[in-house]
């Protein structure tokens, strides 16, 4: 059977059994508290609390769905048989309708029935000090005829939850056989059965001041790997192997190691749909994780053509179901990521070269100056980098990211950069004022952009360099030139009222009472700074979370020009603009 059956017959499936198939939701999420969405319950968290009412929203208390997903978690496991970064997840979800017994029957059912697989075994929840073992799914598995139930703890078969804080609860997981003859999980049920008020990592640590809470009302969360049940049905040994990914494996050079094939494609194809759904390289964020997965394949040897063969493959695969991945901008983004990778890559190649050993700290500078990411540095120097460890090398990036959120972080490094905030970059005095300037400006022309067209208009990112800022944000259509001379004119218009600008530094829960814009993808500290430009908070014309620098005085700015207007992709457009 086909992938695209296969997908099919899921949804089908469950339509058929009483659920409102709901596209996926973007692979960016609304979600402030997690980077990318991980997972298809992500779009439906409201509806398990009782804060989302679903038979108001579906029609129905059950959803089945198809969802783009993403996780870094397994970016380092990529190229073995079955882990990919972007892949697609069935699910079916229940709020306050069906329980165990039926979520576990519908589960059999179509496995065994419409996809005719045997499963090899089922997992259960073994129990904790909070929640009992789960007896009932496992007397259910049974009945059904279903004889190999194994029992396993929190770490395993206890979902959730994501973000810092949501529903979660014990699950059950089904497994199958691969073409390898290996057990494979493919399908995790999840019993949403609580709230629980921190991260994973707190529950699972038993963090002070946390507790898991009953939700009002039961719910069923499901996931299903597309990819794995793919391969599972296909009887292939890996996820490469099946028609989701055979048509991108054959556009690689045949010598290539197997392994760097496969991360060309996972990587190539996970490129495609985060770009297609808005995210561009930068360094930090989900940008952040786009620019390793480019910058990591870059390292070993992927180039503009044969980026642009995988990218046609995928489109050819998922272009009808996902009109979002659009060709040509995303070969532009992946090309102008390149050409700037090209210019630092052999700098940092002879920094390294002139080092023994590479420990954490100075990788991380490798990055800092020369945009080598982790795995980049790995692929480059993999003796020297021996015992350098992904978690020495987050710590490191971590501890910068509090830094250079806390406030702009003048950098002295051998690279010649005094300013490098990730959205501001100046290399001398005089180009840090002119990046400051540019960056008021920004901050005015979101404002002006929300005036004239709405409050559409959200900040998706920035860049500034000394010649121009590049804004890129949130609307559906071509801006205008009349709308374009109208923010123009007002952002002019407030430089000529000569507004002070200063910030005021305050908890995270409070700042975000004032108004005051903030990128919503961005994790911010518990507490940070509110730049606003008037002669108070509340009166201000634009107030923004930021990290600064900016001018004290807007008349500082000069004449502020819109350069340009174009589409990044579906619902994202750009303006470049300067100051004279
Ligand atoms: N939300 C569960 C998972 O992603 C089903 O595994």
């Amino acid at each position: 059977m086909k992938a695209d059956e296969i997908r099919k017959r899921f949804l089908d499936f469950f339509v058929k059994n009483g659920h409102t198939a709901v596209a996926s939701s973007s692979l960016v999420p609304t979600d402030p508290s997690v980077l990318l969405t991980t997972a298809g319950m992500q779009q439906f968290k409201p509806y398990y609390t009782g804060e989302g009412d679903a038979v108001r929203d579906f029609g129905a208390k059950s959803t089945a769905s198809c969802q783009k997903s993403f996780r870094t978690s397994d970016i380092d496991e990529v190229g073995d048989e079955r882990h990919l970064t972007f892949f697609e997840m069935l699910g079916n979800f229940s709020f306050g309708g069906y329980e165990k017994r039926e979520a576990i029957t519908l589960a059999f059912n179509f496995i065994t029935k419409e996809m005719a697989l045997p499963i090899s075994y089922v997992t259960v929840f073994e129990g904790s000090a909070a929640v009992p073992r789960d007896e009932e799914s496992a007397g259910i598995w049974k009945e059904l005829g279903v004889t190999d139930v194994r029992y396993e703890g929190m770490e395993d078969v206890f979902w959730g939850p994501t973000g810092s804080s949501g529903p979660c609860g014990p699950t059950t997981e089904i497994y199958c056989k691969s073409g390898s003859g290996e057990d494979t999980e493919i399908w995790n049920v999840v019993f949403n059965q609580f709230f629980y008020n921190g991260s994973r990592e707190d529950l699972l640590a038993g963090a002070a001041g946390k507790e898991l809470k009953p939700l009002p009302q039961f719910g069923v969360d499901t996931g299903m790997g597309l990819e794995r049940l793919v391969m599972v049905s296909q009887g292939v040994k890996t996820v490469f192997e099946t028609d989701l990914f055979t048509p991108i494996v054959v556009t690689l050079p045949a010598d290539l190691p197997e392994r760097t094939k496969y991360v060309f494609a996972d990587h190539g194809r996970a490129i495609a749909f985060l770009v297609g759904d808005g995210v561009r390289p930068m360094n930090k964020g989900a940008g952040y994780v786009l620019r390793r997965l480019m910058r990591r394949i870059i390292a070993q040897g992927m180039d503009t053509a044969l980026f642009a063969a995988v990218l046609k493959a995928t489109v050819g695969i998922y272009g009808v179901l996902y009109p979002e991945l659009d060709e040509a901008i995303i070969l532009g983004v992946f090309n102008d990521e390149y050409a700037k990778f090209q210019k630092t890559m052999t700098l940092g190649a002879k920094e390294l070269g002139r080092m023994d050993v590479v420990t954490a700290e100075a990788a991380f500078k490798l990055f800092e100056s020369y945009g080598l990411p982790y795995e980049a540095i790995k692929e480059m120097a993999p003796q020297k980098t021996a015992s350098l460890t992904r978690a020495d090398f987050d710590k490191e990036f971590e501890k910068h990211q509090a830094v250079s959120r806390a406030g702009a972080e003048k950098k002295f490094g051998g690279h010649g950069l005094i300013l490098d905030t990730g959205e501001l970059k100046a290399g001398s005095e005089e180009e840090l004022k002119k990046v400051t300037r540019l960056h008021t400006a920004t901050h005015l022309l979101q404002q002006a952009l929300r005036d004239v067209l709405g409050a559409e208009v959200e900040q998706r990112g920035s860049d500034i360099t000394v010649e121009r800022t590049r804004f890129d944000f949130s609307f559906s259509r071509k801006v205008t030139a009349e709308e374009l001379k109208k923010a123009e004119d007002i952002v002019n218009a407030k430089v000529r009222e000569d507004l002070p600008m200063t910030f005021v530094e305050m908890p995270l829960t409070e700042a975000k009472k004032t108004g005051a814009l903030y990128y919503f993808k961005e994790k911010y500290p518990d507490t940070v700074k509110v730049y606003y430009a008037g002669t108070s908070l509340e009166s201000a014309y634009s107030k923004e979370f930021c990290g600064g620098p900016h001018v004290t005085h807007t008349a500082a700015l000069g004449t502020f020009k819109i350069l340009k207007e174009e589409a990044v992709s579906q619902g994202i457009r750009r303006i470049r603009a300067t100051v004279e």
